[in-house]
């Protein structure tokens, strides 16, 4: 019997919602693209969309970005980076994250991910204590979130600050608090791999009026601060305004008119990405030899992606594995090899940061195996390709 093969790309996303191009085509009739060229009346797309996602995410305040990499540079730069400074990130995370770090002058010193694809709550002890860092770069790499109330004690006790890269959990929750809410500054991608879909984009939210002033500023305001809706109050901005450099970062209003539509589908979204990955698990599950992550009660996670781990094997027999899924139409991410190849990288490859060793994240990225689920992908098309991840496991692994 021939092989069943998949046939449906892993990068298409779904279409813009009708409703978002007619807003978009509004914009673009305008001519109005940039955030502040508003009439007089108008609150502007930009302004609007910061108003709606600080409602979402229950956030005082919110700033739209050019993209999730600038807001965390942004952010970095907000809470007082300096050129020099430790910066603590996770070991398993994706380029931006680190070149953030790199773009403020800062030194990226990587901590241990734990087999929960988490970062490692005694490693992080160990680095806050080693280098003195004041600064977390917390990235919920994949939508796995490590139990926050511990980690956000540890980086008390050491006088710490915390940035969360929510980049794959916008809209997931830990203990009933949403992802970015837990540390000074929440910064979010809505590049088109991320949970809403500009092209690029992202957003800093925080409930710091002084942090808030100074992203504005940071951001590219020209003085215009006052058109922001989600801002603090104006005497805030009284020294931020002469302090913070302009680092032209702004999201324009046809980005911002494409994104208010697709926030009020977010939780939605959020719910059929789940059922997605909910097909996709059981069949993990049900494949002896892969290891899927237990979700934890206290999260509710956004499936758009997901990991398995496979065992400790050799790896010519991985880069077969991986082949044979793939000549089935079956496209999954290792990030396990040393090479850096489209979206995977591993911290040893970011020679910008100090050489730095962390056995137990090479040892659990080498079994890292990685999808991602996008929405144009029915439940039907998970089971198929779950069973292909079997057959093509199990016939490897004897
Ligand atoms: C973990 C992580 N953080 C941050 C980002 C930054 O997003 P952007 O591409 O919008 O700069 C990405 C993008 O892929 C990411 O994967």
């Amino acid at each position: 019997m021939p092989k069943i093969h998949f046939e449906k790309p892993f990068t298409q996303q779904e279409a813009i919602p009708e409703s978002a191009i007619a807003e978009a085509v509004k914009v673009l009739q305008s001519g109005r693209l940039h955030r502040y060229n508003l009439v007089p009346g108008e609150a502007g797309e930009a302004n609007q969309l910061e108003v709606e996602y600080a409602k979402y995410q229950g956030s005082k305040y919110c700033l739209a970005t050019t993209s999730g990499g600038t807001a965390m540079q942004i952010a970095l730069r907000a809470v007082g980076a300096k050129a020099g400074d430790k910066i603590l990130t996770n070991a398993f995370t994706l380029a931006p994250v680190p070149g953030a770090v790199a773009a403020v002058g800062g030194e990226p010193i990587f901590v241990e991910t734990t087999e929960d694809l988490t970062i490692d709550l005694k490693d992080l002890e160990a680095k806050f204590s080693e280098t003195g860092s004041k600064i977390l770069l917390l990235s919920h790499m994949r939508g796995h979130i490590a139990p926050m109330e511990e980690l956000c004690a540890i980086a008390e006790k050491h006088g710490a600050v915390i940035i969360e890269d929510c980049a794959h959990t916008m809209g997931a929750e830990w203990n009933g608090r949403k992802s970015g809410n837990f540390g000074a500054i929440g910064c979010f991608s809505t590049q088109t791999y991320k949970h809403m879909n500009s092209g690029e984009g992202g957003f800093l939210t925080t409930d710091d009026a002084d942090l808030m002033a100074k992203a504005t500023i940071l951001s590219g305001s020209y003085m215009l601060y006052e058109k922001h809706l989600a801002r603090p109050d104006m005497s805030d901005y009284a020294q931020a305004r002469y302090e913070m450099p302009n680092c032209s970062s702004r999201m324009d209003n046809l980005r911002a008119s494409i994104l208010r539509p697709q926030l009020k589908q977010l939780d939605h979204n959020i719910d059929r990405w789940n059922s997605r990955y909910q097909v996709l698990e059981s069949a993990f599950k049900n494949t002896d030899g892969l290891t899927v992550r237990e979700r934890p009660q206290n999260e509710k996670y956004v499936g758009s992606s997901i990991q398995f781990l496979i065992p400790d094997w050799p790896q010519d027999k991985i880069e077969t594995f991986v082949k044979n899924c793939f000549d089935r139409g079956v496209e999954l991410k290792w990030f396990g090899n040393a090479n850096p190849v489209g979206f995977t990288s591993r911290y040893d490859s970011w020679t910008y940061a100090p050489k730095q060793s962390l056995d137990q994240t090479v040892a659990i990225l080498k079994r890292i195996m990685d999808m991602r689920i996008p929405l144009s992908f029915s439940e039907e098309d998970c089971a198929l390709i779950g069973t292909i991840i079997d057959e093509e496991f199990t016939a490897l692994n004897d």
